[in-house]
């Protein structure tokens, strides 16, 4: 079970006690993924404490549980000296109240989780396709950009949850990575970027695609060094390959074409219980890949236009494609 590897990793770092806080850890360890507040005492015997308002769903629980009305007398009992945090997501309130004075130690559980089981890759797989059916119906005659998100939405939610709101970007709202979509009406032939993600049991998928139809010569070229880029990434992700490879051979793909500046973001991200997780495929990437990761990868250039192309990938001995549909 997950929760022992985890209590390895306690005893590695020499920790009698860890505290569990982020809802996608305690999901990872327990099966319990919970809906208000809850905090996974790891320990020789585990306890998950949840709240009231998750008592109704407390049969899901596989380890040892006690529904709290207050979760302060529970964590103050907590004698250690020495505790096992969560350093990227506990706050300055958490550590005030309940872990002044105490030796802490991270516990993230982020590496561990970058390696999916099948399982998770199974989860993550029905996630693309139904984001990849539901990009399949899209349309953009006369549509805003807003009506295209919501039927994207639509199509999405029928089947599953929305791993994040869909992007839809056109003309020169395709240069902001992050755009929310307006109210402006697509034209015929306008560039158009569109990032989205279903979400299937938790584990979420992310996909992004760039239309244009009017055949324009510079949105041509520039996309297909993208789309040279993101090849020449994809052909890095393979096991015990330095991580930073995949973005070292995007960008030294893009200098070719003068084009390197213009990439504003990391070349990928690592994905599964959350949009964004590790393996970070950037510049400063340290590490290697290794089998079972599933990433993202995804350049894109901005200027007065933009072109982005997102694919998800999972690391084998060869690189897998996960996503199928049409660039
Ligand atoms: N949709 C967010 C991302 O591509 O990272
Ligand atoms: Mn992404
Ligand atoms: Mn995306």
């Amino acid at each position: 079970m997950r929760i022992e590897k985890a209590l390895e990793i306690l005893e590695k770092k020499k920790l009698e006690c860890g505290l569990v806080l982020k809802p996608e850890n305690i999901y990872y360890l327990t099966g319990f993924f919970p809906s208000s507040k809850a905090v996974l005492i790891l320990r020789a015997e585990p306890l998950l404490l949840i709240s009231k308002m998750d008592s109704t769903r407390a049969e899901e629980i596989n380890i040892e549980y006690k529904i709290v009305e207050k979760f302060k007398p529970e964590l103050k009992r907590l004698r250690y000296k020495k505790v096992g945090v969560e350093k990227n997501y506990i706050s300055l309130q958490f550590f005030e109240k309940y872990l002044m004075g105490k030796k802490l130690k991270d516990l993230s559980l982020e590496k561990v989780r970058s390696v999916k089981d099948k399982k998770e890759i199974r989860r993550i797989r029905r996630a693309i396709r139904i984001a990849e059916d539901a990009l399949s119906t899209i349309e953009f005659d006369g549509m805003t950009e807003k009506e295209i998100a919501a039927s994207l939405e639509y199509a999405i939610t029928r089947k599953a949850d929305l791993a994040f709101k869909p992007i839809v970007a056109s003309g020169r709202n395709s240069a902001k990575p992050h755009h929310e979509p307006t109210g402006k009406r697509v034209k015929e032939g306008e560039i158009v970027i569109v990032d989205l993600g279903a979400k299937v049991n938790h584990y979420n998928c992310d996909i992004s695609r760039t239309y244009s139809t009017d055949g324009n010569k510079k949105f041509q070229e520039v996309y297909d060094a993208v789309l040279e880029a993101q090849e020449a990434a994809i052909a890095e992700c393979y096991a015990k390959n330095k991580i930073k490879s995949a973005d070292d051979a995007a960008r030294a793909v893009l200098k070719e074409y003068g084009l390197e500046k213009l990439f504003l973001h990391s070349t990928g991200h690592g994905i599964g219980l959350e949009i964004h997780e590790e393996p970070s495929i950037n510049r400063e990437s340290k590490g290697k890949f290794k089998e079972g990761m599933v990433v993202t990868i995804e350049p894109g250039i901005y200027r007065g236009f933009g072109v982005r192309i997102e694919d998800m990938v999972l690391v084998g001995r060869t690189p897998k494609v996960l996503t199928k549909i049409k660039k």
